[in-house]
């Protein structure tokens, strides 16, 4: 057994002669914030609407936390909780008796217990007796959290959760993600917001035009042997890159001048770097680290897979 809360194998949406969704497999394990990332129209809402059940599959398999979507349904959704398209609610009611109403519907026995922990969790406290119809884009969207994780899923889906929200916002929802995940939730969310995607997600699938192009785990992991460039501004160029020539070879440097020298490192080099630059008594100023962006990943990605393509 793996302990993937998603599963997904083969998954394939023809809608006549298009093919919307090509062959695309994935996992997603427990504790991960996983982003499926792509162009509009690159097929995220479709491969998360077969996922929550909400269309047919032309092919592939679904299987949430070990529950088979085609063996047993009502098993899966009841391990799954989603915001796919903007959630409803009813705008006369307060926010507790929508939550409320929505927890009575629920198969699942949910105590008011755990009704007051997941509006705290949401930060909907002060507003939660207030009617939704006077509630911001932000609150809604806390609300739709609210209630999507009301039943203790163990997996979470999105879909562009974070459309419409002010960085504030944003902030929010990625740290609430975080205790989420940290609390055994496997997150599923969509985005074509690479930069975002970058701060929020564990790892990611590159979709584009319905087909998984490439998927990359730890982007973001300060601690991992990641290459940065790296530039040194020190009293004597020349003497740097000497000493660098001469007693740490596999170093490479992009470039130097009198004041400067850039090389490719990663975090523990850098440390290496600078202690032989103090041990050769060369004065450094200042160290200057161009971190790859994810959107730099992503379309060095995305075009070198249309080059190998073509
Ligand atoms: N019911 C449908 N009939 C025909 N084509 C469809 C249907 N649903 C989706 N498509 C097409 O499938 C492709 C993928 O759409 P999808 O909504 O999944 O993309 P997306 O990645 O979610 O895009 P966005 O970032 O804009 O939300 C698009 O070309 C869309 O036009
Ligand atoms: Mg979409």
């Amino acid at each position: 057994m793996s302990d993937a809360v998603l599963k997904v194998q083969s998954l394939t949406k023809k809608i006549g002669n298009a093919t919307i969704v090509d062959n695309v497999s994935f996992e997603i394990k427990s504790n991960e914030i996983f982003g499926l990332l792509g162009p509009n129209g690159a097929g995220k809402t479709t491969i998360i609407r077969m996922i929550t059940g909400l269309i047919n599959r032309t092919g592939g398999s679904v299987m949430i936390n070990g529950s088979d979507l085609d063996k047993d349904f009502e098993g899966a959704m009841n391990q799954l909780g989603a915001i796919v398209e903007n959630p409803e609610f009813y705008k006369y009611m307060t926010g507790r008796k929508n939550i409320l109403h929505y927890a009575r519907m629920s198969s699942n026995d949910i105590s008011n217990e755990r009704i007051e922990e997941v509006i705290k969790l949401v930060k909907l406290d002060h507003a939660i007796d207030k009617k939704v119809k006077t509630y911001s884009l932000g609150m809604r969207q806390r609300l739709g959290v609210a209630q999507a994780i009301l039943h203790k899923p163990s997996l979470l889906i999105f879909d562009e959760p974070t459309n419409g929200l002010d960085p504030q916002g944003i902030r929010e929802f990625r740290d609430y993600l975080k205790v989420l995940a940290s609390e055994g939730v496997g997150i599923l969310i969509s985005s074509h917001l690479l930069s975002e995607m970058q701060l929020m997600c564990d790892s990611f699938a590159v979709i584009e035009k319905g087909k998984l192009i490439h998927t990359k785990e730890h982007m973001i992991d300060e601690k991992t042997e990641t290459i940065h460039q790296v530039s040194f501004a020190v009293n004597d160029g020349a003497l740097a890159n000497k000493i660098l020539q001469e007693q740490f070879a596999e170093i490479t440097i992009l470039t130097f001048d009198a004041s400067t020298i850039s090389v490719s490192a990663t975090r523990e080099q850098t440390a290496q770097i600078n202690r032989l630059f103090n041990g050769n008594e060369l004065d450094v100023y200042e160290i200057g680290i161009t971190r790859k962006s994810l959107e730099d990943k992503f379309f060095e990605i995305t075009e070198q897979e249309m080059r190998e393509s073509v």
